[in-house]
This record gives C-alpha cells, structure tokens and sequence, in this order.
C-alpha cells in the first residue's frame, strides 16, 4: 500500500505559549505531551499521537512534515526508491521522536524535509471505539475540527516536484495548473483517495504555504469563519469554495503569520481518476471559485 495519509506537521514558532494558546482556545485541538521547548497537539478524532508540532524557535517556519505508510516493508521500499533518486535518507530511531517509532527523513527537491513512518503511537480519539457517539459531546472550545487534511507546500521546479512525488512515492495526480506553454505550476496529489494530500504551487523552495483541518461539512465552516472572526484571527480568504477540488474553505493565519486552512467537501478521487487540468488564464476560479482573483496574500509563505 505504501504512503497512507499525512500524518503530522512539525512547525516552529517564537512564542511557544501564544501559538499553544490558539491551537488549543482557537482551533481546538488537545494539548498531548510538552517537552522542554516542544508541544504536541492532536484533534478530537484523531488516533494517532499528533498532528502538529511546535518547537520554539526565534524564526517561524516548518521542520518537516510526515507522511504514515503502512508497513515497516513499505518503509524500506521507500528508503531504497528516495536514495536510488538521489535524496540522502537519514534514519531516525525509535525513541528519538515523541509519539513514534523509526523514521526516514529526507529533503525532497523542492528543499522541505519529509518525514515517512510506519509506526505511530496511537493512544486513540475522543469516542472511543466500542459504542461510540458519532460526534463531540456538546460544547467543545474552538473550532475542534476533527483531524487535520492536507498541506500545501511550495516548489521552484513544480514539474520536478511532481515527479518525485508520483515516481518515488506513488503519489497520484488529481489537478494540475499549466501555464500558456504547458509547464506545471501547480500540482494536488493524493494517496487517500481524497482530492488532496499535498499540494505544491509554484513559489520559494523550502516553504510551507498551509496547512488545513478536515471539517465535516459547509455549516461547520461557516460556523468556524464566526469564531476566526469573533477571536480577531486574521481572515485570508473566505468563507468560499475551491475549484480545485471543489472544496469550502477559509484560509486564516495563526498569530506568528502561518497559514491555516478549514476545509470541507470535495470529491472522492477514485484510483483511475482522470487528472483536472488547469489553465493559468483561468486559475482565479480555480484557487477562488467565487471571487476569481489570484490575491497577492496568496502568495505569502514561511520558509
Ligand atoms: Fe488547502
């Protein structure tokens, strides 16, 4: 099966107790484990033992982000494709990161570092398997969206971005944008069978662009541009809807300037999908299906 979802983003912010407080008061997710300058911190429904990371650090930015695969066999398979591409692989240890067992990391072309793991701690979600209720009890803090979906990271070279991550990952090509001469300039790539993992737009290598949480539907998205807005949590877009992917959304910033994304809906992307193709003339409906505009806000990323 190899590669199966993303698992965590490991991010850095210069005031560890301000990012904490709105991950945790904002958008809801549960603090659960601190180190010395590290917390970890989950949604209500996930399994496994976080989905983001933060790390004090005096510059903004992300880490590294980690993809689950499905078995240790999986992971070796995958050790051996990156090495033979020509990325150098360092492997991590059980015990040296919190929540997990072995890693491999490595630094994609594009300049960010991946992550791949198959083993993860996994202390389980809010409801519990036996019996569960199909939602929170009443009364959550923040957001409280259930799980985190997907990152969009940006690439110099997006066509060399893509076949790294289709050839060496077997990450499948659900849209792409073109420019007037066909070249990529931004691919959405799944293993979830859902419209998107990651996505790479063309922009500065090594940057993250956001990250987004999974809502469960449009008034959930709605209810959570309220709660941006009541909060004065800096709007980038939004409430609207994708073309690419046909997802609703907002795009947000959380207080050191990262982008956050709510997303909802979208297709389901079957294994023969056939890829979306977009054209540059056309991607402000695309990006924004309702406003049609490319902002320049857009274009901001951290490093
Ligand atoms: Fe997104």
């Amino acid at each position: 099966m190899g590669i199966l979802r993303l698992a965590h983003v490991d991010t850095r912010t210069p005031d560890l107790e301000l990012s904490t407080a709105y991950y945790t008061e904002i958008i809801g997710m549960n603090v659960v484990e601190r180190t010395g300058d590290e917390v970890y911190l989950k949604c209500w429904d996930e399994e496994t033992h976080h989905s983001l990371r933060l790390r004090y650090n005096a510059r903004t930015g992300m880490d590294l982000f980690s993809f689950l695969v499905e078995t240790e066999d999986d992971l070796h398979d995958l050790e051996r494709k990156v090495e033979r591409y020509g990325c150098p692989v360092t492997r991590v240890s059980k015990g040296e990161s919190v929540g997990q067992g072995e890693s491999l990391r490595f630094e994609i072309p594009s300049g960010q570092t991946m992550e791949l793991v198959a083993d993860l701690d996994k202390p389980g979600g809010l409801l519990g398997k036996r019996n569960p209720a199909p939602v929170p009890p009443p009364g959550m803090t923040g957001i409280a969206p259930p799980r985190i979906d997907h990152m969009l990271i940006n690439a110099e070279e997006v066509g060399e971005a893509h076949a790294f991550f289709t050839q060496v990952l077997g990450f499948r090509l659900t849209e792409q944008l073109l420019d007037a001469n066909g070249h990529k300039l931004g691919v959405w790539l799944e293993r979830s069978h859902s419209p998107h993992d990651i996505a790479i737009v063309n922009g500065p290598n090594g940057a993250l662009h956001h990250f987004a949480f999974w809502l469960d539907d449009w008034d959930h998205v709605r209810k959570a541009a309220d709660i941006l807005a009541f909060n004065g949590v800096q709007i980038d877009q939004g409430p609207t809807r994708h073309g690419v992917t046909r997802g609703n959304t907002v795009y947000f910033f959380d207080p050191l300037g990262v982008r956050n994304e709510v997303f909802t809906g979208g297709y389901q992307a079957d294994p023969d999908f056939p890829t979306i193709t977009w054209t540059e003339d056309n991607f402000g409906k695309g990006l924004f299906y309702y406003e049609n505009v490319i902002s320049q806000r857009f274009l901001r990323m951290h490093t």
